[in-house]
C-alpha cells in the first residue's frame, strides 16, 4: 500500500481533463483557457457548455444552451412548499442541501441514468439552484417568489430572483463574472465528494448533495461568510491591526487566506480584488475595501499567505446587496456547473472510489474480553 499523506495532499486521485492549476504559477484554467482571457472575455452560459462539453460553443450551440438553461430554471412547487415549512432561522446551506436533495424526488429523469438524462439534470440543477437561493432569501422575509425570466442570463436571473428588481448592467456584470470565476476548481473538497458520491453509481442529486454539504465547511465554502462577519466586526480600518495582531497570536485561522494548491496569488482573487474595488468605492463603500487591502498586506507580511477566492467575493456580494448567509449558497449557484461537468466525467470512465486506511488501532489480534471481566 501506499503511504499515508494527511488531508491527502498532493494526492492525485483522478484523471480529469477539466480543469489545469499550477499552483506555483498561479494558474488556472478550464479546458486549457486561462481564467483571466473566461473572465474577461467569456460568459458563465459559455464557461457552462465549456466544462460540460470540452469546447468553446458555437454561436447556433451557445444560444441553443442558454434557451436550454433559461427553459430548466423552474423549482417544483413542492419544493417551495418543503422550504416554507422549513426552521426560518435555518442555516442557509442546510436549507439548500435539503432542498436540492428534494430536487431529485420531483425530477422528470429521475430513473434515468444515462448521460443525456444526466446532461438534462446538470442543466436543471444549474437553473434550479439560482431559483433556491433566491427563495432561501424571500421566505425568510415573507416575500412571494419571483418568477425565472427566460430572457436574461443566468447572473441577472438570479439578482432579480432575489431582489425583485432588474439589476444594473454593472451588477449583472460583477455576478456573470464572479459566476465564471467559481465555477470549478479541479478536486476541491465539494467536487471530490460529489465525484466520490457519482462514482458508487447513485444518482446526481445524491452526488450534488454530497457536494453541498462538503462546500458548507469554513475550511472550503463557508470561508467567504466568514471573512465579511470578520470586516464587519472589526468595523473599521483602525482596528484591522490590533485585531489581526491578537488574531495571530491566539493562533487563529484567518478566513480568506491560505490554499491547498496555490503557493501564490490565487488568479480569481486577481479580479474579484479589482471587482470589489470598484464596487466598494462606487457604492460609497471604500472601507471594505481599504481593510481588506490592509488585512491582505498584513496576512503576507505576517504569515507570507495570500488572499484566496473567498477574500475579496465577500466584499463583491456585500456591496452588491446580497445577504451574508447567502454568500456560501452563491458559490453552489455557480460551482453545480463544475460539480455536474465531474460527475458526466467521473460516469463516463468509472471505477467506485474506494481507498484504503492506514490502521493505528490496537494491535490485532485483541482479545475479546466477555462482559464480565471487563
Ligand atoms: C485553505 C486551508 C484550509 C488550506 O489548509 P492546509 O493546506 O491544510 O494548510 P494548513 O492548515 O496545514 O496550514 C499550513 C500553515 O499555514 C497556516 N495557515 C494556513 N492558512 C492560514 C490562515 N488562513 N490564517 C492563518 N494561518 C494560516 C497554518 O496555521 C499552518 O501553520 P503552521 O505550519 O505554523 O501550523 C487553510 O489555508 C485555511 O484554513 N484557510 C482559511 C479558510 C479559507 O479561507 N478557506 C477557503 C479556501 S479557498
Amino acid at each position: 500500500m501506499s503511504t499515508f499523506k494527511e488531508g491527502l495532499q498532493d494526492v492525485v486521485a483522478a484523471t480529469s481533463s477539466i480543469c489545469f492549476i499550477d499552483g506555483d504559477r498561479g494558474v488556472l484554467s478550464y479546458r486549457g483557457i486561462d481564467i483571466h482571457d473566461l473572465a474577461e472575455k467569456s460568459t458563465f452560459e459559455e464557461v457552462c457548455y465549456l466544462l460540460w462539453f470540452g469546447k468553446l460553443p458555437r454561436p447556433a450551440e451557445l444560444s441553443q444552451l442558454t434557451e436550454d438553461l433559461a427553459k430548466n430554471r423552474t423549482v417544483p412547487k413542492e419544493v417551495f412548499a418543503l422550504m416554507r415549512s422549513l426552521p426560518k432561522d435555518a442555516n442557509s446551506m442546510d436549507l439548500m442541501r435539503t432542498a436540492v436533495s428534494a430536487l431529485g424526488l420531483y425530477d422528470p429523469d429521475q430513473q434515468a441514468g444515462d448521460r443525456e438524462a444526466n446532461l438534462r439534470k446538470a442543466y436543471r440543477l444549474t437553473g434550479q439552484i439560482a431559483g433556491i437561493v433566491a427563495a432561501i432569501d424571500r421566505i425568510r422575509h415573507g416575500q412571494d417568489r419571483v418568477a425565472p425570466d427566460a430572457t436574461l442570463n443566468h447572473a441577472a436571473n438570479f439578482l432579480q430572483m432575489l431582489t425583485g428588481n432588474k439589476p444594473s448592467a454593472a451588477a449583472e456584470k460583477a455576478m456573470d463574472v464572479a459566476l465564471i470565476l467559481h465555477a470549478d476548481h479541479e478536486l476541491n473538497a465539494s467536487t471530490f465528494a460529489g465525484r466520490v458520491t457519482a462514482a458508487t453509481l447513485s444518482d446526481i442529486h445524491s452526488a450534488v448533495t454530497s457536494a453541498i454539504g462538503t462546500l458548507k465547511g469554513p475550511l472550503h465554502g463557508g470561508a467567504n461568510i466568514d471573512v465579511m462577519r470578520m470586516l464587519i466586526e472589526m468595523g473599521d480600518v483602525s482596528k484591522v491591526r490590533p485585531w489581526l495582531k491578537d488574531a495571530l497570536a491566539s493562533k487563529k485561522k484567518i478566513s480568506g487566506f491560505g490554499h491547498r494548491v496555490y503557493h501564490t496569488e490565487d488568479p480569481r482573487a486577481t479580479h474579484l480584488r479589482t471587482m470589489s474595488k470598484e464596487l466598494c468605492e462606487s457604492s460609497g463603500n471604500g472601507k471594505w475595501f481599504e481593510m481588506s487591502r490592509l488585512i491582505e498586506e498584513t496576512m503576507k507580511r505576517e504569515k507570507n499567505l495570500n488572499a484566496n477566492v473567498d477574500f475579496y467575493s465577500a466584499t463583491v456580494y456585500y456591496t452588491l446587496g446580497i445577504a451574508v448567509d447567502l454568500f456560501t449558497p452563491i458559490f453552489a449557484v455557480s460551482r453545480i456547473s463544475g460539480w455536474t461537468a465531474h460527475i458526466l466525467e467521473q460516469l463516463g470512465n468509472n471505477r467506485l472510489i474506494r481507498p484504503r486506511a492506514e490502521y493505528l488501532g490496537p494491535k490485532y489480534p485483541a482479545p475479546y474480553v466477555p462482559m464480565t471481566e471487563r
